[in-house]
């Protein structure tokens, strides 16, 4: 495993919460950071922060609105084209739950918003930076799932019927579980490692204060869930671990559909439908 300082590190959704804390900490040790965000004014202003407070000139800011398919093709081609290197990928971008009643909201491709966002823009964007990750090999794939999780209803995937948002978190987060192990056992002795966490639970986020129908308010701080998240992305103990699901720093058990090979092999086949991968 190289030392963090030679370490080129990805993290979406790193413009606030979570990701955004990260990025400042792995900054702090001399990795390069590429951060991702949405909105390209806040992404300079949250790039101009970070690299004031780190003194690292080795953090870059790409900009995607993962709520469409060419928009997450376009930033793995550019990170394609600008990086030689990539060790580690961190799918973090994520949308909440906000309240009961919502309507149910499209990504640009015409999916259920959260869906899309929180786990096909995740499951793209992995194949997609592959052939970069296995090139730059030891390397690892992590996506941020949580520990509010729904078993996938595989004939309403996504929610056409009887709408709810937190359903549709729940289910977005499983998926990505359930992917994590898909694409770990493809991957198996390629020295690219893909796995996941819970990072903790009503992280004093973003995503908590816009939740507040759902959510009593944060019960614990960001710094909790970094800690689990950079583990995963530093931790030499963990070079050859893969496949697992991780609430905080243990390896925990997620919902049984995440074990259940028919339903991982269902939703691989659907997702690169849905994804135009042949
Ligand atoms: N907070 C918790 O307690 C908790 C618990 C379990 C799991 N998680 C997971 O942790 C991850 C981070 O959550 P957080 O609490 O840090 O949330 P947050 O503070 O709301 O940050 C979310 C990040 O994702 C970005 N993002 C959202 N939609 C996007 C889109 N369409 N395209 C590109 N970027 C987008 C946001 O960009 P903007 O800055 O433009 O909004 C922001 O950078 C999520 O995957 C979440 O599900 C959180």
């Amino acid at each position: 495993m190289r030392a963090l300082q030679d370490q080129v590190i990805l993290i979406t959704g790193s413009t606030d919460g979570l990701g955004r804390l990260v990025a400042t900490h792995l900054a702090q040790q001399g990795a390069t950071v590429l951060m991702h965000g949405r909105d390209p004014a806040k992404g300079a202003e949250v790039l101009r922060e970070i690299v004031q407070a780190t003194q690292n000139p080795r953090v870059r800011y790409y900009n995607a609105d993962l709520a469409s398919l060419q928009e997450v093709r376009d930033l793995a081609l550019r990170i394609r084209l600008n990086q030689p290197r990539l060790d580690v990928v961190v799918n973090n971008a994520g949308i909440g739950p906000v309240a009961p009643g919502l309507p149910r909201r499209l990504s640009a491709d015409g999916y259920e918003l959260l869906f899309a966002v929180n786990y096909l823009a995740g499951f793209l964007l992995a194949r997609e930076l592959l052939p970069l990750l296995q090139h730059s090999a030891p390397a690892r794939i992590i996506n941020v799932a949580s520990i509010g999780q729904q078993t996938l209803d595989f004939d309403d995937l996504q929610l056409d019927h009887n709408y709810d948002d937190a359903r549709a978190y729940r289910q977005s987060k499983l998926a990505q579980i359930l992917d994590t192990f898909t694409l770990a056992e493809a991957l198996a002795g390629s020295g690219v490692t893909v796995n996941c966490l819970h990072p903790a639970t009503l992280m004093a986020t973003k995503m908590v204060s816009e939740g507040s129908g759902y959510f009593p308010g944060a019960k614990t701080t960001t710094e909790q869930g970094a800690e689990a998240l950079e583990r995963l992305i530093c931790a030499p103990e963990l070079q050859r671990s893969t496949g697992l699901y991780y609430d905080g720093v243990r390896e925990a058990q997620a919902n049984e559909q995440a074990y259940d090979a028919t339903a991982r092999q269902r939703l691989l086949e659907i997702s690169n439908r849905l994804c135009n991968i042949t």
